[in-house]
């Protein structure tokens, strides 16, 4: 199960596992996640979508209501979903505070304990279960006008740890990544609005351009497999060398 599918790299996640033989559920709370079934790279037999807005306190189990009409069994759970804002702290309000919150971070707890429930009533489990939490480099470091989007990556990232210990009883890993910049549509946006100044932005970086979702997607598909089971609890930071300096 893939959130935030509808677009940029949930999408390229859903597509790669789908790729590696995956039947996947797509949620999102753009309408737009329903005419992504049945494009070539998700087929109809094999791809699923739901459109919940995950910052409702009924979403968890919405969804997983929704994992067992269609999938039956879940075994992976992807927590991408996002909303962010660049603001001032100054013009930063409690309604926006408290919607990041609700969908970066409420979510992904709600919908891994809907996935513990899930996988705990399984008769059988074809393989142990996966959860990845889709953090930022923001976690890391600073940047202006990225508070409190900062603060709920860096929760999602202290979570994941909490989380792989407490559910290694049930044999689910639990890692989460952060990636650096992304080329998707926001960040075109972003640069397009004069937000993001990519020259200045990359001078950060050692590897000189934005991450291509594909390739993050490809980190995914090996923390899922089978040759990631010695990996649990840990961040894994996708960044162009952004942190190291
Ligand atoms: N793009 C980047 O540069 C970048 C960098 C680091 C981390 N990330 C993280 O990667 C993830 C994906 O980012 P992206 O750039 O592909 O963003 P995106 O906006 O293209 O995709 C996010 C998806 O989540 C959906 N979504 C947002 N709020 C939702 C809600 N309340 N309920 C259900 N769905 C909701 C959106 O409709 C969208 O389809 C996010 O967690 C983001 O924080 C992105």
């Amino acid at each position: 199960m893939v959130t935030g599918a509808a677009n940029g790299l949930g999408l390229a996640i859903a597509r790669r596992l789908c790729a590696g033989g995956a039947r996947v559920l797509l949620v999102d709370s753009d309408k737009t996640v329903l005419s992504r079934v049945g494009e070539k790279d998700l087929p109809g037999a094999r791809t699923f979508a739901v459109v919940k807005d995950l910052s409702e306190p009924d979403a968890a189990s919405f969804v997983f209501d929704e994992v067992s009409k269609t999938l039956g069994l879940a075994d992976i759970l992807i927590n991408n979903a996002a909303w962010s804002f660049h603001k001032p702290m100054l013009e930063v309000t409690v309604a926006e505070f408290d919607r990041l919150v609700g969908v970066n971070q409420r979510a992904p707890f709600f919908l891994a304990q809907q996935f513990l429930r899930h996988i705990s009533q399984a008769a059988v489990r074809p393989r142990d279960p996966v959860i990845i939490n889709i953090a930022s480099v923001n976690a890391l470091v600073g940047n202006p006008g990225l508070a409190p989007y900062a603060g709920t990556k860096g929760a999602l990232v202290a979570m994941t740890r909490a989380m792989a210990v407490e559910m290694q009883e049930f044999k689910v890993r639990v890692n989460s990544i952060s990636p650096a910049a992304v080329e998707t549509f926001v960040t075109k946006n972003l640069i397009a609005s004069g937000v993001i100044v990519p020259s200045k932005l990359l001078e950060n970086y050692l590897v000189k351009r934005f991450a291509s979702c594909e390739e993050i997607a490809e980190l995914i598909a090996y923390l899922c497999s089978e040759a990631a089971t010695f990996v649990n609890g840990a961040n894994w930071v996708i960044d162009g060398g952004y942190v190291a300096q």
